[in-house]
């Protein structure tokens, strides 16, 4: 760890939202502050959805998870980690981890005793980070994407 430091975690406000789009767009996910606040202001409602951010000691938001109780039909509830970044400039401090954390006491809290998550590949710092916090690899999937054409001149069929 480069320097001792301790985060606190707290629930997001909408007037994160700004900032929460910066880092979703360093997460690779590019996205507006209004798209964000959106967003927000859904998931705040739902009771088996988790945000959390993570302040430094001046105050900044350095980083944010989203977790979910999840149920499909032939597996128990579990919880997942459906989205984890924290800045660039603020890594190996002790933020992901306690932002983690905070997700596990959730789960523990609600009874769910299992924590997910599916990491790209391609993320490789992750990786030694869920292994160091105690997460054991399970499988490798391929995701299937189909998206439906765009209404517009150039889909509209010839009558
Ligand atoms: C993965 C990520 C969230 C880690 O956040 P972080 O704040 O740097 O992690 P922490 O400082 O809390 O690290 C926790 C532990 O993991 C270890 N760790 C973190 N990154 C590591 C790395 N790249 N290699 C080896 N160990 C690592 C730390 O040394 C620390 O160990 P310790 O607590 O025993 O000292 C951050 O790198 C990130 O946002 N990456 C880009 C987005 C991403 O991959 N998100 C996850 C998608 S599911």
């Amino acid at each position: 760890m480069t320097r001792a430091w301790t985060a606190k975690i707290r629930a997001p406000r909408l007037e994160d939202a700004p900032r929460l789009a910066e880092l979703s767009t360093q997460l690779g996910y590019p996205a507006s502050a209004d798209e964000i606040a959106g967003r927000l202001s859904r998931l705040l409602s739902r009771a088996e959805h988790l945000l959390r951010v993570a302040e430094s000691p001046g105050g900044e938001v350095v980083g944010w998870i989203h977790a979910e109780e999840r149920q499909i039909l032939e597996s128990p509830v579990w919880c997942e980690i459906m989205g984890l970044v924290v800045d660039a400039a603020h890594r190996d401090r002790g933020a992901g981890r306690a932002l983690v954390e905070g997700v596990e006491a959730w789960a523990r809290e609600r009874g769910v005793r299992t924590v997910k998550v599916r990491s790209n590949v391609t993320r490789e710092e992750s990786h030694p980070f869920y292994l160091r916090l105690g997460y054991a690899r399970s499988k490798t999937q391929h995701v299937y994407l189909k998206s439906a054409p765009r209404a517009g001149p150039e889909n509209t069929t010839p009558g």
